[in-house]
């Protein structure tokens, strides 16, 4: 008999075909979706409307890795929710089978060989290392040393015109109250190594920009890692006339997404010096806003983009001084609602409701620069859906949904993508689902520097 350890179990899950090896599981219980490279078997599983990822692994790391997700979460760190592991299986002649670990699929995540393989411009790249380097430094503050750093155990998730990291592979993990300044560096010295062989790989496949260097690439990463650390956590010394700068310093963490929980402040007796120090920095200033506004639960840069909107909404209709909560309700009611449900359902796979929100509030720009006037929200909603969402690929189908046509290279095995082809003699490394027809779509369309840029050349 199999047993569950799980915090809240999804009663549907003890009927799954548990005696046989993941890697035999019948076709309908899995699903195919975009997946990273991984030593273990790993599979996705579904089960009614929910999808599950499934691990299998020795018991040790997977009770390991479920108990470092589980503090991650504690801790709102980002990471993959973990639901159970699984242990004591056996197959059908009794012999002992490995424990899976289980965790919830991340939805509208892509791991970053899809992305690379879409094709990104090097801005692009820019904005995935600061997915990475900012998720790194939110894992030290909160003193996770994690071990095994690298770009296939991330997962990316767009957030209005940049993406959120989510840390995916917990196994090499350690809790800590804090950490070192040599355990950083050891974290550091490991994503060195592993993110300079990934951008390597990414350069023999032709996936990386020819303007881009490996070596170039990691260099910055650690850089900016550094530049990050020491804005949020560097101590600040300024004599005592230049009280202004403890506000300055709290609005540079708040642009950069982070909240003072905890302000070390020092003076001298005779108070001509001030010395201070962050001491806890919370990630997430502007989400936890929108949240406690309106309930919309979103990315960091998704939020700060409607909250702005909210801000110019409330501008606009004269509501300045009114109450915070109320204005924030009206324009969710006003705005965003209509919006969202403008959106046919069957397109609701596209992209989540908050970057949709971002895309159109993008899309009303560029078309008011266009035609010189001041296109009305819906009136946008209406154009994006004809002009960009059409065309634009699920991010939240499966394999069997994007490839459903018989003269399209059908995968081996299309839950395991290690396995390449059908007609392939030699199995190919790369994942079915980036075979599926994307349909081509200008990619500087949804990058708002990128369509300023082109207004201001046409006015000139
Ligand atoms: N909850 C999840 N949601 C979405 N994708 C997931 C999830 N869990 C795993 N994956 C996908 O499966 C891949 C492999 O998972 P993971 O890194 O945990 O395996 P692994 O065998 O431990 O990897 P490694 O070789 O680094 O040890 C990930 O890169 C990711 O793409
Ligand atoms: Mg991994």
């Amino acid at each position: 008999m199999p047993r569950f350890l799980s915090s809240r179990s999804d009663s549907r899950l003890i009927l799954l075909p548990w005696q046989l090896p993941l890697e035999t599981w019948p076709r309908e219980n899995l699903v195919a979706l975009p997946r990273g490279i991984s030593r273990h078997v790993v599979r996705f599983i579904k089960v009614g409307a929910s999808v599950y990822a499934a691990k299998e692994v020795i018991e040790n790391l997977a009770l390991h890795e479920y108990r470092m997700l589980t503090d991650l979460r504690r801790l709102d760190a980002p990471a993959v929710e973990p639901v159970a592991v699984v242990t004591n299986r056996v197959d059908e002649d009794g012999a002992p089978l490995d424990p899976v670990l289980l965790t919830k699929h991340l939805e509208f995540s892509l791991p970053y060989r899809v992305l690379f393989d879409q094709g990104v411009r090097p801005e692009t790249v820019t904005r995935l290392v600061d997915a990475m380097v900012v998720l790194l430094v939110r894992l030290h503050l909160i003193g996770f040393l994690w071990g095994d750093v690298s770009l296939s155990n991330v997962l990316f998730r767009r957030d209005a015109g940049a993406f959120a990291a989510y840390l995916v592979d917990a196994e090499t993990a350690e809790l800590h109250d804090a950490l070192s300044t040599g355990q950083r560096e050891n974290d550091l010295a490991i994503a060195t190594i592993n993110l300079y062989g990934e951008f390597l790989d990414l350069e023999s496949g032709r996936m990386l920009d020819p303007s881009l260097h490996p070596l170039k690439l990691v260099d910055s990463i650690m850089q900016r890692y550094r530049d990050l650390w020491a804005e949020l956590t560097g101590a600040e010394e300024f004599s005592g006339e230049e009280t202004y700068r403890i506000e300055n310093r709290v609005r540079r963490l708040n642009k950069l997404g982070f909240d003072v929980a905890e302000l070390d402040l020092n003076t001298t007796q005779d108070g001509s010096t001030i010395r201070i120090q962050p001491k806890v920095v919370d990630a997430g200033h502007h989400s936890r806003r929108l949240l406690r506004l309106t309930g919309l639960d979103t990315e960091e840069n998704q939020a700060r983009r409607l909250l702005n909107d909210l801000a110019t909404y409330s501008y606009r209709t004269g509501q300045q001084e009114g109450d915070e909560a109320v204005v924030a309700h009206r324009w969710l009611t006003e705005c965003f609602q209509p919006v969202v449900n403008a959106i046919p359902p069957e397109l609701h796979g596209k992209r989540d409701a908050a970057q949709l929100f971002h895309e159109i509030l993008d899309y009303r720009w560029y078309q008011s620069e266009h035609e010189s006037r001041e296109v009305p929200l819906i009136e946008a909603t209406h154009g994006y859906i004809r002009d960009v969402l059409h065309s634009l690929p699920d991010e939240r189908q499966t394999l069997t949904q994007i490839a459903p046509h018989a003269d399209e290279r059908l995968p081996a095995n299309p839950f395991d993508p290690s396995k390449g082809f059908a007609e392939d003699e030699e199995p190919m490394p790369a994942d079915p689902w980036d075979t599926g027809e994307q349909p081509a779509v200008d990619p500087g369309f949804l990058d708002i520097a990128a369509l300023r840029a082109k207004a201001k050349r046409k006015k000139r």
